[in-house]
């Protein structure tokens, strides 16, 4: 049996350690320390900075299996995978490095002996290349004698090649150098001359297997020319699943225990047979099987199918995966269970994917359920288009069809063509790129500089260093006015000008620099300090603190009284209520972040934060509601720990060694070379500029106020602190003590009032629905009603005088109240200009109740109606225009009374 991948990994791993090196943990594939990747694409990433010299390790060799994705920059490998048999977007690359330490002759013999003497490769199956010189650069002779050493090959076996292959950089910039490739053919007669041609489709052919860095140079800046390395060093890198290939004997990666499961798996929920081909059901299979790798470590790392960056590019991989699920005819969610066999098969070298396993499920099948509803609407526009095609006799989809399908709804155009080809129509596809490659640039990541008011920059060259924060420890502070932004509105306009101005006066709206300020500005969630500057006459009150531009910070506001002048010296005041409970805020959210991933599990990593006096808003990865027991032993946890009273350590060190003692990095925010790392005990360790508590009791009541959804996969919570919490709990206190008032209910019976409330509420809806039963199925016991429901009773109106006129029994037992609610029901259905007299017995007494719709009351008032018709029972009534009401004790005459009502409504019109 050849060697598994799982062997085959710790093989190396297990040689490399044998000869000094560390063995280092794949670090996240989202890039912790590189903001100009978007994602690890290669295993000497997270050492990029120890081959600089800008971090320093305890050890100069290691060894690792880093997690890789290449698919955007670069590397870029997305259009190959699945087509050929190499080609992946996540793929694991084992490696050595050496920091300083060996260079060339020990890269060189090492893997020569780890490949031919422990993995078992023959010799003659394999060539080795090295760099010929180019680009300024010279020829590498020392490889190509060491190699000559080593392997005993000839000029034919140790090829020379250029900077496109034999030399090696990580992007635009960073370390780089020459390199050499060991290469491996597979086939069974080996063939020279086939060197440097694609591998063909029966596998044979050459394949570069293992590729093997010297870094010399560094480049700083993109298209700068390179500085040397402080030491030359080593980064080499051999992918995981090529060796298996080799090892296993086998011509594809996608036959090896790696991938070969994940096909089987596609294919058997399409129920396909797999032919390992170039057909396109066996394309689909293989992009499937290594898109659903992709998936599952990205989701596993919090990232989820958005649409910004590396969000965006994990969508596009889902949705080309279940684009081609649905090319094999795959009718339901499938994407999902083969992320889920990834987890199965990979979760023990990688256990993030079994810690987030159930995450994983349901992102994948939500964006499924999502991307399908997407393809239906699409699928059901372009039968439209086809309709209308024919009839005119149209054999190309147009371009801005094409596009528009792709923009306004997500439906992708290469599936446009295909589906277009099936009814024997083109697509303009070269149009509906340009279309949409001009969208998505305009959706793009902007620039944030390039948004920016020229004023600030202006402002910014008057300072002679960055304006220095020295707001951590005190709130007040002396400084120097530098610029004066000053902000107008122009009429008609809603875009405020900004001029730098030298004096500004008492009134003006303005943004005021300073040489040095205690004022927070905007920026990691924490919202900007709020305060007042003042000098002599000048009082400025700061209503927001911003950073427009890196170095500059602006206090926005407006002079209040006397004016400002450059070069003033001035006191600044935070205002120190607002810092205090935004402090609290701040330092409740490093606890709930902590106390969020102990109750729900690793993966409910922070994805953003809202802190200022008056909120905490926290969002984070998770993918469903929390329950009630969740928030509360979310809020237990934070509030020990505010009991526990632990002070709150702030220490400024070196990134990586605050990543050492276990600080979280948050995703996404950029760290220079020094951080603040805040200690709240030792179970919130992260990296933050913001301001925080002194010690964990400032914080006061920790309280989780609302929970929801934001986007697929992450939540959102608000929380109240200190003096809010407090706010928080008295406004419930009064909704309580109002509820109490209105049920009349003492101590703690308000439940049962309430209950009882509801109860008596149902009972009445009940009997009142009864009532609208009877009255429109007419009649009752005693009632005159004559039968025959609503439209036969609103038949009986007549006309008087222009108005519908309808007087009519009730059953007896009907109440006041529901005369009113009939008398209403009728006269709506009577028409604009009506009136309804309705009558019953109940309780021993003759009821009645007139309505008079809005339009009649001019000419006829319901209290007028009720007085004389009431006198017929013994009682006397009276009421507004629209409504009178009245009872009497002679209910014999109640039908007698109603009958009147005719003449009556006659008489007083006519009148
Ligand atoms: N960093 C080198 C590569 O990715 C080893 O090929």
């Amino acid at each position: 049996m050849s060697a598994s991948s799982h062997q085959i990994r710790r093989t190396f791993l297990d040689f490399f350690a044998s000869r000094g090196h560390e063995v280092v943990p794949s670090a996240p594939i989202v890039p912790q320390n590189d903001p100009t990747l978007m994602f690890v694409n290669a295993g000497m990433v997270p050492f990029k900075d120890v081959f600089t010299g800008k971090e320093r390790r305890p050890y100069t060799r290691a060894a690792s299996s880093q997690k890789c994705i290449r698919i955007s920059g670069k590397h870029n490998d997305l259009e190959n995978v699945g087509v050929t048999a190499r080609h992946h977007t996540f793929f694991e690359m084992l490696g050595n490095f050496s920091f300083g330490d060996y260079f060339k002759e020990e890269a060189i013999t090492s893997a020569w002996e780890l490949l031919t003497k422990v993995y078992g490769v023959p010799k003659e199956r394999l060539v080795v290349t090295v760099f010929k010189g180019e680009g300024g650069f010279p020829a590498d002779e020392e490889a190509a004698s060491l190699w000559r050493k080593v392997t005993g090959f000839g000029d034919d076996r140790i090829l020379r090649l250029g900077m496109a292959d034999n030399f090696w950089s990580m992007g635009d910039t960073g370390p780089c150098g020459p390199c050499s490739e060991i290469h491996f053919f597979t086939g069974d007669e080996v063939d020279l001359s086939r060197f440097g041609e694609e591998p063909r489709l029966d596998g044979s052919g050459w394949t570069e297997i293992w590729n093997l860095v010297f870094m010399q140079y560094d480049r700083a800046e993109k298209d700068a020319p390179v500085a040397p390395l402080p030491a030359p060093s080593i980064d080499t890198g051999m992918g995981l699943e090529r060796i298996s290939f080799v090892l296993q004997g086998v011509t594809s990666n996608y036959d090896t225990d790696l991938l070969r499961p994940l096909v089987e798996r596609a294919a058997e929920i399409a129920g396909k047979k797999y032919g390992a081909s170039q057909a396109p059901d066996d394309v689909s299979m293989r992009v499937i099987a290594d898109h659903a790798r992709t998936t599952a470590f990205l989701v596993a790392e919090g990232v989820m199918p958005e649409k910004q960056r590396r969000e965006y590019v994990l969508r596009r991989v889902m949705r080309r995966a279940i684009r081609h699920g649905y090319r094999l005819g795959i009718e339901k969610p499938f994407l999902h269970e083969v992320a889920l066999l990834v987890v199965d098969r990979m979760g023990d070298v990688y256990p993030e994917l079994r810690e987030r396993r159930e995450l994983i499920a349901r992102v994948t099948e939500d964006e499924e359920v999502r991307f399908r509803a997407t393809l239906k609407r699409g699928i059901k526009i372009l039968d439209e288009r086809f309709v209308e095609m024919r009839a005119s006799s149209e054999g190309t989809l147009s371009a801005p069809a094409a596009a528009d399908l792709y923009t306004t709804y997500g439906f992708p155009l290469d599936l446009t063509q295909v589906i277009c080809a099936e009814h024997g129509y083109g697509v303009d596809v070269d149009g509906a790129e340009k279309i949409i490659k001009g969208a998505d640039e305009a959706d793009g990541p902007i620039d944030p500089n390039a948004a920016v008011d020229p004023s600030y920059r202006l402002a910014r060259e008057k300072l002679a260093s960055p304006v220095a924060f020295t707001g951590y420890e005190r709130e007040a502070g002396e400084s120097e006015i530098v610029a004066i932004i000053l902000v107008e509105k122009k009429d008609g306009s809603d875009k405020p000008t900004r001029t730098l101005v030298d004096r500004a006066p008492s009134g003006a709206r303005v943004e005021l620099v300073v040489k040095e300020t205690p004022f927070y500005a905007e920026s990691g969630g924490q919202v900007g300090d709020i305060g007042v500057i003042t000098a002599g006459d000048l009082k400025f009150h700061v209503g927001d603190t911003q950073r427009p531009l890196t170095g500059l910070v602006v206090h926005e506001g407006e002079i209040e009284s006397g004016e400002v002048k450059v070069g003033e010296k001035v006191s600044l005041v935070v205002d120190h209520a607002a810092r205090s409970a935004t402090r609290r805020n701040h330092s409740a959210t490093h606890l709930l972040h902590w106390a969020l991933r102990k109750v729900l599990g690793e993966h409910a990593q922070q994805k953003g934060s809202r802190v200022g006096p008056d909120m905490l808003r926290f969002d984070f990865a998770h993918n469903k509601p929390l329950t009630r027991e969740e928030i509360e032993r979310i809020e237990d946890l934070v509030n020990n720990k505010v009991l526990e009273n632990a002070p709150v350590l702030t220490e400024v060190l070196p990134v990586d060694e605050a990543r050492k003692r276990g600080a979280v990095a948050i995703f996404e925010e950029k760290y220079g070379d020094v951080v603040r790392m805040l200690t709240m005990t030792q179970d919130s360790i992260e990296l933050c500029g913001g301001t925080h508590a002194r010690a964990l009791g400032d914080i006061g009541l920790f309280k989780i106020t609302g929970e929801g959804g934001v986007a697929a996969g992450v939540r959102r919570v608000f929380a109240a602190t200190g003096k809010n919490a407090l706010g928080y709990v008295r406004g419930l206190e009064d909704d309580i003590q109002k509820a109490r008032q209105v049920a009349k209910a003492q101590g703690g019976d308000l439940a049962e009032k309430i209950g009882k409330i509801v109860a008596h509420e149902r009972e009445l809806e009940k009997k009142l629905a009864e009532l609208e039963r009877r009255l429109i199925e007419g009649g009752g016991p005693g009632g005159g009603g004559g039968g025959g429901g609503i439209d036969a009773m609103l038949a009986e109106a007549r006309d008087v005088s222009g108005i519908k006129v309808l007087a009519r029994r009730m059953p007896d037992g009907t109440q006041a109240a529901a005369l009113r609610e009939i008398a209403e029901k009728l006269r709506d259905k009577l028409g604009e200009t009506s009136l309804v007299l309705v009558g019953a017995v109940d309780a021993g007494k003759a009821q009645l109740t007139v309505m008079v719709s809005k339009a009649a009351t001019g000419r006829v008032k319901a209290g007028d109606v009720i007085k004389n018709v009431a006198a017929i029972v013994g009682g006397r009534g009276g009421g507004r225009p629209d409504m009178a009401q009245a009872g009497g004790p002679e209910v014999g005459k109640l039908d007698e009374a109603i009958a009147a009502t005719y003449g009556e409504v006659e008489r007083l019109v006519t009148a």
